[in-house]
């Protein structure tokens, strides 16, 4: 079973696939509802492709095997009473929002979304990603801008970095 900090994985992966030099994700946490948007300015995909990949039986799948990462987090959203976006122009980037209803009986756990955004900002140096966090008691900002700023030519890629990106978002989940 997958949690939410792996779709997050997952669809930030994907932008990562598409060559994007910058992804922005936000998480918005209010009263019981969880948004989740990754936004990136990879390859983008075309009208016919965006309605495909929600829907993995919509294929003939004749040229390639289509991946479940998508309508696996469709899925899990709709199951909690929520539902997934996905806008997306080819040469521009793509735009993933889901939500998800937490206090639903069928959402799946949340997992360790600081590790997992930690993780990805260490181990993709080359890419500029900025991380909000909103909350009902305020929001928080960081990109890999900033933190590359802080660390004054310490790598990014660094093993202390990942542990202090980590602590720095488990205070503001
Ligand atoms: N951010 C994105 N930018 C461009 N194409 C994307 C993006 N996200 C998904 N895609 C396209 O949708 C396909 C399906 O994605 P997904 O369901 O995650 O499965 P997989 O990653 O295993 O192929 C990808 O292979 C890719 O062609
Ligand atoms: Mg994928």
């Amino acid at each position: 079973m997958k949690d939410l900090s792996m779709h997050i994985l997952d669809i930030v992966e994907n932008s990562v696939k598409a060559g994007a030099t910058q992804v922005v994700v936000d998480l918005n946490y209010h009263d019981d509802v969880l948004e989740m948007t990754i936004r990136d300015n990879g390859c983008g995909m075309d009208t016919e492709t965006v309605k495909k990949v929600l829907d993995p039986y919509s294929t003939s799948r004749t040229t390639r095997k289509v991946g479940l990462g998508l309508p696996f987090l469709k899925m899990n959203a709709e199951q909690t009473g929520g539902a997934v976006q996905v806008e997306s122009e080819p040469g521009r980037g793509t735009l993933v929002s889901a939500t998800f209803v937490t206090t639903h009986i069928d959402c799946v756990p949340q997992g360790d979304i600081p590790a997992t955004l930690a993780l990805l900002i260490t181990g993709h140096p080359d890419i500029n990603f900025r991380i909000r966090i909103a909350k009902s008691t305020g929001s928080f900002e960081i990109s890999s801008e900033e933190i590359k700023e802080v660390l004054d030519g310490v790598p990014v890629s660094h093993p202390r970095v990942n542990v202090f990106i980590r602590n720095m978002l488990k205070e503001e989940i």
